[in-house]
């Protein structure tokens, strides 16, 4: 198994809850590196339906670790209600979760920034999750933020809380929004701190210490490549870096620590929230909402759908350093027939092989389709390879050679069991 860090290489939810719960049995610890409760990660087990947030997806899994690392952000009381969701139905949360005392705190004045200034931008909003990712992200950068480490002291929690909110209700009424309570505020994060307070502590020396021992780390990305703050398509994009990269700053494990980059890809293109998506095809899109696919897991937002595209995962490759690729939904395009796959663009006339950085000329891109044959059949029961369709085996080898990495997963259903190993 070996260090692996898993990444999505399109523009979130390519499934990579269902492909770390399947690479969870060979991991010992789980580590979520970045982002927040903006993530919807989606995963079968036993028959039933879980959405993770914030807290690592092996949680599903006896015997494994999870750990939120330093670079995530936690909206305390939404954990909180995560941890006591999972604990009702069955799931066993105590020794199996860590916390680092590092990661900043979301707070409710970071929700309403975000959906008041996302108002504010009418029709150039971004189309965030509201979770006050952005902001939360932005007072780190800032360094005015709260950290789980405050929350851990509640008289020093208390005096910084105060000159935040102090400071943010002015902001806050300048846009038109009414104030928030400190009391209230206060009094929700001191006792959702003393929840969470069992399992806040150093987890770099945790994962240090394990790495000495030889136990084998999973990293689950959040969001995805397109989605990174730096290599995104800026401004749509979220707060962190979704990539590679971030994998280590937001843990504290070197780079030489890990092994291997997996990039989770679906055998389409989806995007949920604005900003431009190449290969956007509207009849693609209903289709796959016909089928009841592609409704966000976070918000419950229709996704915007479109052909594959390999622009997008070659550059995903480059700058995640993608070794195995795992394609997911390949059932999604059982019945589709022909496929598209776009293999360039085209931006005023001349073709361009990657994206460009301007949100406003990616908008402007054609893309340049090659157009193969589809299978017209079943791919869900298929267990190997050999058991795809013909033209359903060299629709992955195709787009896998396109993307420029080892195709090691394929994935024709939601469920564990429902995948191809290579
Ligand atoms: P994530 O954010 O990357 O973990 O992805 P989401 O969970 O937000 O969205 C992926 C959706 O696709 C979820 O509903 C999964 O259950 C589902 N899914 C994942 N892989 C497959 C697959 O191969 N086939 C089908 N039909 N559904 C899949
Ligand atoms: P997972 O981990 C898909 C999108 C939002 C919006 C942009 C910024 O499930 O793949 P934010 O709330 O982060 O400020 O929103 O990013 N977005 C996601 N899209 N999957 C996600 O997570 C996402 N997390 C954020 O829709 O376009
Ligand atoms: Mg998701």
């Amino acid at each position: 198994m070996a260090n692996t860090i898993l990444i999505g290489a399109q523009w979130g939810d390519e499934g990579k809850g269902k492909i770390i719960d399947v690479l969870t049995a060979k991991a010992d610890i789980v580590v979520r590196s970045q982002g927040g409760n903006n993530a919807g990660h989606t995963v079968i087990h036993r028959g039933s339906k879980y959405v993770l947030h914030l807290i690592p997806s092996g949680i599903l899994r006896r015997g494994k670790t999870c750990v939120i690392g330093n670079g995530v952000v936690i909206d305390p009381v939404a954990l909180v209600a995560e941890i006591d969701g999972l604990r009702e139905l069955g799931i066993t949360i105590g020794r199996n979760l860590l916390i680092s005392d590092c990661a900043h705190l979301v707070l409710p004045y970071h929700r309403l920034l975000d959906e008041q200034r996302e108002l504010r931008q009418g029709r150039e909003k971004i189309g965030t999750t509201k979770r006050g990712i952005g902001p939360a992200y932005g007072d780190k950068a800032a360094r005015t933020g709260l950290r789980m480490s405050d929350l851990m002291q509640p008289i020093v929690f208390s005096k910084k809380l105060q000159a935040k909110i102090s400071e943010n209700n002015r902001i806050l009424q300048a846009l038109g929004a009414k104030p928030i309570s400190f009391h209230q505020v206060n009094k929700s994060y001191l006792a959702a701190g003393e929840r969470l307070r069992p399992f806040v502590g150093n987890t770099v020396v945790f994962l240090h210490r394990a790495l000495e021992r030889g136990k084998e780390i999973l990293f689950e990305g959040a969001q995805g490549t397109f989605l990174d703050i730096d290599h995104g398509t800026y401004p749509y994009v979220t707060s962190s870096n979704t990539t590679a990269g971030g994998a280590c700053t937001g843990t504290g494990v070197p780079p030489h620590r890990v092994d291997r980059v997996v990039g989770v890809m679906k055998a389409y293109t989806t995007r949920v929230g604005e900003g431009a998506l190449p290969t956007e095809d509207v009849r693609l899109t209903q289709m796959l909402h016909n089928l009841g696919r592609e409704f966000g897991a976070t918000t419950g937002r229709k996704r915007r759908c479109g052909w594959f595209d390999a622009v997008a995962t070659r550059y995903a490759t480059m700058i995640n350093g993608i070794d195995d690729l795992a394609i997911t939904n390949l059932d999604g395009l059982d019945d589709v027939d022909p496929i598209h796959v776009c293999v360039a663009y085209r931006l005023n006339g001349k073709p361009l092989d990657v994206p460009p950085s301007d949100a406003v000329q990616l908008a402007n891109c054609e893309p340049i389709y090659e157009e193969v044959r589809g299978w017209n059949s079943s791919t869900h029961s298929a267990r190997k390879l050999s058991q795809l369709p013909l033209a359903a085996r060299e629709y992955v080898r195709y787009i896998s050679k396109l993307t420029g990495a080892r195709l090691s997963v394929i994935s024709v259903g939601p469920g564990r069991s429902e995948t191809i190993i290579l």
